[in-house]
């Protein structure tokens, strides 16, 4: 070995604190330390913590990646070989550039940044109304703990996307279901289970909602204002899924001119899982809460990041990237259709949705749906339980599966086959 190699080596080692040198001595073996090698005992932490267990397994199941030659029906977020990897490096090289790069940006975020997301609310919303979170789940979780007192309900869309799940419960809320169709949440249910309730939160995702695709029509949107507005209550759109598709209808927020709507919206599902940049709009008290909530919990969100965003929202890559996503989701989504009608007939897509990355899969009634995801696991292919998006009993067996994770429309063909193969295993 070279010097170099050797002096490198040594260098790591004693990061490792494996070895300890001695100026004019040499490099010795560490002692270990007192104690080292024997497990603490950390009993006394159980004591002190007492029972308020934060419930993360929704949530790290959406986040971990599958293992080698494993087909991910599952996941939320665009593969590498879509994401615009080098337009958001370049990006930010031009954002850390400039001369106030890493000083505090305003408090609510920046302003173009805020503007921008203004502009993709649509309606009169302005940048005075957006504040910058750390992507849509911080929104979320900012939005629960602001608009309701721990212990009261919050009404929910069932089936539900449930990281919102385990947020409201993280806030000490309750969630209370109610029922949708192919056309978004009923508004004759959501009349009364506010009354039932006395909820003032609805959290809902009018477009593409996760899991079961379904986008909300304008006369739904208008009628769920109403019902909402006559409840003395929130609406919190959540609408992750606004680039994920070609046309998006107007969002809720900007038919409304009461405040009733509190907006959060997200870039990370467009461009990368750490791109976390996305806005929470709101007005009127709720936006001062909202506003002193995030500032008290983590100030405001790294200014390199937002300007980057800002740098890519602004350049000729974002409207190439969302054609380009557009384009490949669509084909991806009739895949997923087309191989499922042809091997897995037995389960029937809840609707085809019109953007998004999800399907919704009824499946026949005697299916035991833990055993079927289990045994697509030993298959090869993972899918998402149905039962995780209810916050009460699932009506049946259910699953949802992605087709955006796949690295190409061959492992997605494959991913169904392994899938009705384990389907076939269990009944
Ligand atoms: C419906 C919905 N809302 C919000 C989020 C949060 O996404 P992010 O925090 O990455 O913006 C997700 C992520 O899966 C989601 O599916």
């Amino acid at each position: 070995m070279s010097p170099v190699t050797v002096s490198r080596a040594i260098g790591l080692l004693a990061a490792e604190g494996r070895v300890v040198s001695r100026p004019g001595t040499g490099t010795f073996v560490a002692r270990p330390a007192a104690g080292a090698g024997e497990a603490a005992d950390l009993s006394w932490q159980t004591v002190a913590l007492g029972d308020r267990v934060v419930d993360d397994r929704p949530v790290s199941a959406l986040l971990t990646a599958p293992p080698d030659g494993v087909v991910p029906l599952t996941g939320g977020y665009l593969p590498p070989s879509l994401r615009p990897d080098k337009q958001l490096a370049a990006a930010a090289v031009r954002a850390v550039r400039g001369a106030d790069a890493w000083a505090m940006p305003p408090l609510n975020g920046v302003a173009g940044l805020r503007r921008w997301f203004a502009a993709q609310a649509g309606g009169d919303v302005t940048a005075a109304d957006a504040l910058i979170v750390s992507g849509g789940q911080a929104g979320l979780t900012h939005t629960f703990r602001t608009l309701a007192a721990p212990g009261t309900p919050v009404l929910v869309e069932t089936p539900t996307y449930p990281g919102a799940l385990a947020a409201v419960k993280a806030a000490g809320l309750r969630a209370v279901a109610v029922p949708m169709d192919r056309d978004g949440v009923r508004p004759d249910l959501l009349a009364e289970a506010f009354a039932v309730t006395g909820a003032r939160v609805f959290f809902c995702q009018p477009t593409c909602q996760n899991p079961t695709g379904a986008t909300l029509t304008p006369d739904r949107r208008r009628q769920v204002l109403e019902v909402a507005r006559a409840a003395g209550a929130f609406v919190v759109e959540d609408d992750f899924a606004r680039f994920l598709t070609e046309h998006p209808p107007p969002t809720m927020v900007s038919m409304d001119a009461h405040g009733t709507v509190v907006y959060v919206g997200s870039l990370t599902k467009i461009l990368a899982p750490s791109m976390r940049v996305g806005a929470v709009i709101a007005r009127g008290p709720a936006a001062r809460r909202l506003r002193a909530s995030q500032l008290v919990e983590s100030f405001f969100v790294a200014r390199p990041l937002q300007e980057t965003a800002l740098e890519f929202v602004g350049s000729p890559a974002w409207r190439r990237h969302l054609a380009a996503v557009h384009a490949e989701l669509d084909v991806r989504r009739q895949a997923l259709v087309t191989a499922l009608a042809a091997r897995l007939p037995e389960a029937t897509p809840h609707l085809v949705p019109a953007g998004g990355m999800h399907l919704w899969l009824r499946l026949p009634a005697e299916t035991d749906e833990d055993a079927l995801v289990e045994a697509a696991k030993r298959n090869g292919v993972l899918v998402s339980p149905g039962r995780i998006y209810y916050p009460s009993e699932p009506p049946g067996p259910r699953i949802r599966v992605t087709h955006v994770a796949a690295t190409h429309l061959g492992e997605l063909a494959e991913g169904v086959r392994r899938l009705a193969q384990a389907l076939a295993d269990v009944t």
